[in-house]
């Protein structure tokens, strides 16, 4: 049996899947990792360096060559801090295409399954972390919202036109759902939660006492 304690938190956009990742990681003294971020590293550098998003080639070289260090909540790729780029519109227009690339993918998921070695385990959040990288995890969430509270926190983080961030959340679920490789879906084995109108802290119990079961 592997000593790697995995939770996987997956999810759409706006789920609150980091608010609660953290907060579990945090519980639960496990590492926390976002690989979101790691794509929209990717699509940073490829913005960067005047990759065309759709050079499937070009793309996959870059992360393939890409030299990333997350530490604390910064992301450093190939020496260039992008913690804030990662955030910005242009990547997160971006970054559906560059997270549909095969070559892109196997090469995140190799880093996400070496980074969950050397730590014995995380609390990983993604799309496709209990389906795919993790399909042995510990325990799988699945993390959900109703369009408009996940729009409303959008907004809440960053403002913006509620409606329009309402349509641009729902064109990249609809990308990264129906994508054909490792789309992102509920796993036969993984415990839905709605975040819609719940309190963070109750949720995270909940998660807690849930882990807790799944190791005695
Ligand atoms: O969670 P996020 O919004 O930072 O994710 C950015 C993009 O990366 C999003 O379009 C989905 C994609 N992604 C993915 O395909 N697989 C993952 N494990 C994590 C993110």
């Amino acid at each position: 049996m592997s000593k790697e304690i995995v939770v996987a938190i997956d999810g759409p956009a706006g789920a609150g899947k980091s608010t609660v990742a953290k907060a579990l990681a945090n519980a639960l003294k496990l590492k926390y990792l976002d690989t979101g971020a790691m794509f929209r590293a990717v699509t940073s550098l490829a913005l960067i360096s005047g990759t065309d998003v759709h050079d499937e080639a070009g793309v996959g070289s870059v992360a393939e060559t890409m030299d990333l260090v997350m530490e604390d909540g910064s992301v450093v790729a190939n020496g260039v801090d992008v913690t804030t780029d990662i955030r910005s519109i242009a990547v997160t227009n971006a970054v559906s295409t560059v997270a549909a690339n095969s070559r892109v993918r196997s090469n995140m998921r190799d880093r996400q399954r070496k980074w969950s070695e050397l730590n014995s385990g995380g609390v990983i959040e993604g799309r496709d972390i209990g389906t795919v990288v993790f399909p042995d995890a510990v325990l799988k969430v699945y993390l959900t919202a109703s369009p408009r509270v996940r729009a409303e926190r959008r907004v809440a983080e960053a403002g913006g036109n509620i409606d329009e961030i309402e349509r641009s959340i729902a064109e990249r679920d609809l990308k990264d759902s129906t994508r054909a490789d490792s789309p992102l879906q509920e796993s036969a084995d993984s415990v839905v939660v709605d975040t819609s109108n719940r309190a963070i802290d109750e949720i995270v119990n909940s998660i807690v006492a849930l882990v807790s079961d799944r190791l005695k």
